[in-house]
């Protein structure tokens, strides 16, 4: 079997070649959410989420600067990670194209701060805003978890760009 390996000049700027690269790093799904002081729900579809600290609990995700909900971000203290499950492909779409209003018609609750909790996702993590930290064309938001909850189920994964399912390996012997 012959391996290809596609070496990137980053200096020439080849973006697509870089996010080709960073696309083969597996991620979950999200949809960051969060409250405006003026009481618009405003939330995105985010694969940048990661954990950061277990104690004190932390967590960050990243913003693209020019996204439209990004001052609705800045302008609140808090924000609710979404956790997606493996049927929940129709809801991160829906939140990953401009709306005047992506919680139409949707399942959600308010949870602390106000902020909607999405029904039957994976996992939620309710989170006070920490800092916000620059990260050139994103926003780098760091939480602290106020709040956390999970369920028994299958993971919705984002890898080279499409959406798939994970497939359980075999425990090696
Ligand atoms: C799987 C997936 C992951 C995404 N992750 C991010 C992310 O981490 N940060 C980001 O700024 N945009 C991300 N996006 C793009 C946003 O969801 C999209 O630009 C959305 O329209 C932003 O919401 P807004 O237009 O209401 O600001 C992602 C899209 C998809 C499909």
């Amino acid at each position: 079997m012959t391996i290809t390996v596609n070496t990137i000049s980053v200096e020439t700027g080849d973006a697509r070649a870089l996010r080709t690269a960073l696309g083969r790093f597996a991620t979950g799904v999200t949809i960051v959410t969060t409250r405006c002081p003026s009481g618009k729900l405003v939330g995105l579809t985010a694969n940048s989420f990661s954990s950061v600290s277990l104690d004190p609990p932390l967590v960050l995700w990243s913003l693209r600067r020019n996204a439209a909900s990004l001052q609705s971000f800045t302008g609140s203290r808090s924000f609710v990670v979404n956790v997606l499950a493996a049927d929940q492909e129709a809801l991160s779409n829906r939140f990953a194209k401009p709306s005047a209003d992506k919680f139409e018609g949707l399942d959600y609750t308010v949870g602390l701060n106000g902020c909607p909790v999405l029904r039957d996702t994976l996992a939620c993590f309710e989170c006070r805003l920490e800092t916000e930290i620059e990260g050139g064309d994103h926003l780098i938001f760091l939480g602290r978890v106020e709040r956390a909850s999970y369920r028994e189920g299958v993971p919705l994964i984002f890898a080279g760009g499409s959406y798939c399912r994970p497939v359980q390996l075999e425990a090696s012997a």
